[in-house]
């Protein structure tokens, strides 16, 4: 049985995946897939999904994510 749970408006997946954009269904890993295939800004992001943006509510955990990846980038 797979749970899934509210937290901080964040559904977190039972197999714990979450997701950033409600609209376009996007999960972290989603995300994490398109900034690791090179998705450099949240257009990028969109695009290498296969969708564009809706609200634009997930504009700005888009950008968080790409932020710790290039920290995690400069830091490796
Ligand atoms: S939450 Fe991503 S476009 Fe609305």
């Amino acid at each position: 049985m797979v749970i899934n749970i509210i937290i901080n408006n964040f559904v977190v997946l039972g197999h714990l995946a979450m997701y950033i954009c409600s609209c376009r269904a996007l999960t972290d890993k989603d995300v994490g897939n398109a900034i690791r295939s090179g998705a450099d800004r949240p257009s990028a992001v969109y695009e290498s999904c296969g969708c564009k943006p809706d609200c634009g509510r997930c504009v700005n955990r888009i950008v968080n994510m790409l932020k710790e990846h290039k920290k995690d980038a400069v830091s490796a």
